[in-house]
């Protein structure tokens, strides 16, 4: 199978998480399945920006993206936190190669506004270097910074799950996985099971869904409507689950999303 793991930025600092990530990592190279790991870093970008006095706000779950901003993102995610990954994956000698769209115009994007609203330097990825990602993922497996290169050579900034529906899209992937800090989409507390668009839009007018959430869906939705064979989102417990089909039925928790 072609892999593709999102994972959130949340606990990308946490030893114990990563430790996780990378023996999951291991085991689905073990089983001859390629991988593609893009991940986000939200938690540690909020936090040197903080300590640089760089102001920080989201419009309906992306982050405004001021050029000050976009310099100090793409230090956290393309250098400290892809480095990181490697780094684990590596120990459990998983050959990886971490690069970020930028390498080999692997993701190429243009700036967008978000519902009409500005959102500065922020982007959607329009092309992807499908072949070299091919050629790359025979040999290692890929860790990959969502930021992306625009036809003029310059950086933007791209929510991760969406930089993840975009290689799932391109690779025709058979599994999307979006790993997140909870279980799966939640309903009064309860994971729920499978989520259409029609429900999903609804639960978003509701406000069931709403901040990080929302991107993780529609990047889902992207990717299934790409081309991507099955779209989970879940955290590192329940991911096994949708990979090796360990568990049975009761104690499988995700959230599938269908369209
Ligand atoms: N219905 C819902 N079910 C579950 N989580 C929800 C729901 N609505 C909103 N959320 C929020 O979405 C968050 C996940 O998105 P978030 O963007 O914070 O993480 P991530 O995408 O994993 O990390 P990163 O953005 O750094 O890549 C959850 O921690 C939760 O606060
Ligand atoms: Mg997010």
């Amino acid at each position: 199978l072609k892999i593709v793991l999102k994972i959130g930025g949340n606990e990308i600092d946490d030893a114990g998480f990563l430790e996780k990530v990378s023996q999951l990592a291991a085991d689905i190279i073990e089983n001859h399945h390629k991988l593609v790991i893009v991940h986000g870093g939200g938690k540690e970008i909020t936090n040197l920006l903080t300590k640089l006095n760089i102001q920080t706000k989201f419009v309906k779950g992306l982050r405004y993206t001021d050029a000050h901003s976009l310099d100090v993102i793409e230090m956290v995610l393309s250098g400290s936190i892809n480095k990181r990954l490697v780094k684990y994956l590596q120990q459990k000698k998983v050959d990886t190669i971490g690069l970020s769209g930028i390498d080999g115009n692997l993701l190429v994007a243009r700036k967008i506004s978000r519902e009409g609203e500005d959102i500065g330097l922020v982007g959607e990825v329009h092309k992807v270097n499908t072949l070299l990602l091919e050629k790359l993922i025979d040999q290692f497996t890929v860790v990959l910074s969502p930021i992306s290169i625009t036809e003029n050579c310059t950086s933007l900034n791209v929510n991760a799950d969406y930089a993840a529906a975009a290689v799932a899209s391109a690779l025709k992937s058979e599994l999307v996985i979006f790993l997140s800090d909870v279980p799966g989409v939640l309903k009064d507390g309860i994971v729920i099971k499978n989520i259409h668009e029609k429900e999903y839009i609804e639960m978003k007018k509701l406000g069931i869904i709403s901040g990080g959430m929302v991107p993780k869906i529609e990047a889902s939705l992207q990717a299934l409507r790409g081309g991507a064979l099955k779209a989970f989102i879940t955290n590192v417990e329940g991911v096994h689950g949708t990979i090796f089909e360990t568990v049975d039925n009761k104690t499988f928790i995700a959230t599938q999303v269908l369209i």
